[in-house]
């Protein structure tokens, strides 16, 4: 085949920042994608509902012309009680929660995800059918910080479970047996986390522009996340986390965490299913799964790509994209 058609692509976990980089992001995204779940980790987070309405105005006046539907988070607080999440109900998809430190602007997160601290208003959202996403990550050693977190998703998955939990940007092999075991647990993955090891991160030189949270984890790892992927798991949603930061930023000597992907993303993954002879199970990673987990009905878009080398750019935007240089097999028509 050279030639494919993606029925309205959707990038379930983007983040697009606020003001000039907002503005010369933002098209990367809303060309090739029919939508995508905006994160709420700007400076201040998103976490009322006048930050949710002018936020999502910047980012409509960013999008133009763009046939692209901007689906709205807030940052979790433990003070959000029934009132405040039920007259927001309407305007977000998700509330997503960061534990306290644990990724860029996460610092006014939950300091212990336990059920003292987040079960009132995780009860709420569960009465109010508001999933839950969740950046699952301890502030323990950093390659065993997933892996940590695990016990808290069995927690909170119990303890909820009427409650839609998604485990974002999975990284770890051992998160993905919990996909099976509790019918409200879902997950994104990132096309970093399918094609990136830590190898590439740090075993030559350094490349900071590969560095993000969670951390790019072993081979095993990679392989484990490409076969749950490939396969067409009905609870596995495409998220890429694109994340950009200006280049002086991942470039200093104190980089921050973040790879920005946008540009490069429906081609790479492409290309992963191409290579493996999966290409029929790319519109359920990339659309359908996401549809039927949040019961969203967006507006059509067709999206074409052809089999014809595409030569991704040094910097997009003053942002180094992922693959900066490389050539990929797959290019938007
Ligand atoms: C993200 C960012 O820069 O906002 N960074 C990252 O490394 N992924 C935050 C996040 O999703 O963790
Ligand atoms: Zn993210």
């Amino acid at each position: 085949m050279d030639k494919i058609t993606i029925n309205t692509p959707l990038d379930m976990h983007l983040h697009v920042r606020d003001g000039e980089m907002l503005k010369n992001v933002m098209e990367y995204s809303s060309k090739p994608f029919a939508g995508g779940l905006i994160m709420p980790n700007t400076l201040p987070p998103i976490s009322s509902r006048e930050e949710i309405l002018s936020y999502r105005k910047r980012i409509v006046e960013a999008i133009g012309d763009e046939q692209f539907e901007p689906l709205m988070s807030i940052f979790f607080k433990s003070s959000y009680d029934y009132e405040l999440l039920e007259s927001i109900k309407d305007l977000i998809l998700v509330v997503k929660l960061y534990p306290s430190g644990v990724t860029t602007n996460s610092e006014g997160g939950v300091l212990s995800v336990d059920l003292d601290e987040v079960g009132e208003t995780l009860s709420a959202m569960e009465k109010l059918g508001i999933p839950l996403s969740i950046h699952g990550e301890t502030n323990g050693s950093t390659f065993e910080r997933e892996a940590e977190f695990l016990p808290t998703y069995e927690l909170l998955a119990k303890s909820f479970p009427k409650l839609k939990i998604i485990m974002e940007h999975i990284s770890d092999r051992r998160t993905i047996e919990l996909l099976d075991k509790y019918e409200n647990l879902y997950a994104t993955v990132t096309l970093h986390h399918l094609t990136v090891t830590l190898d590439d991160l740090l075993g030559g030189a350094l490349k900071p522009h590969l560095f993000c949270k969670p951390i790019v984890k072993t081979s095993e790892d990679r392989d484990a996340l490409q076969n749950l992927v490939l396969s067409g798991h009905k609870k596995v949603m495409f998220g890429s986390d694109s994340a950009p930061h200006p280049q002086e930023q991942k470039e200093s000597g104190n980089g921050s965490a973040g790879i920005f992907s946008a540009p490069v993303l429906l081609q790479g993954v492409v290309e992963l299913f191409d290579k493996n002879g999966k290409l029929e199970n790319l519109q359920a990673f990339l659309s359908d799964n996401a549809r039927r987990i949040y019961e969203l009905n967006p507006k059509e878009k067709l999206v074409t790509l052809e089999k014809r080398n595409f030569t991704v750019a040094d910097s997009y935007g003053g942002v180094v994209p992922l693959f900066a240089g490389e050539k990929l097999s797959w290019s938007l028509s």
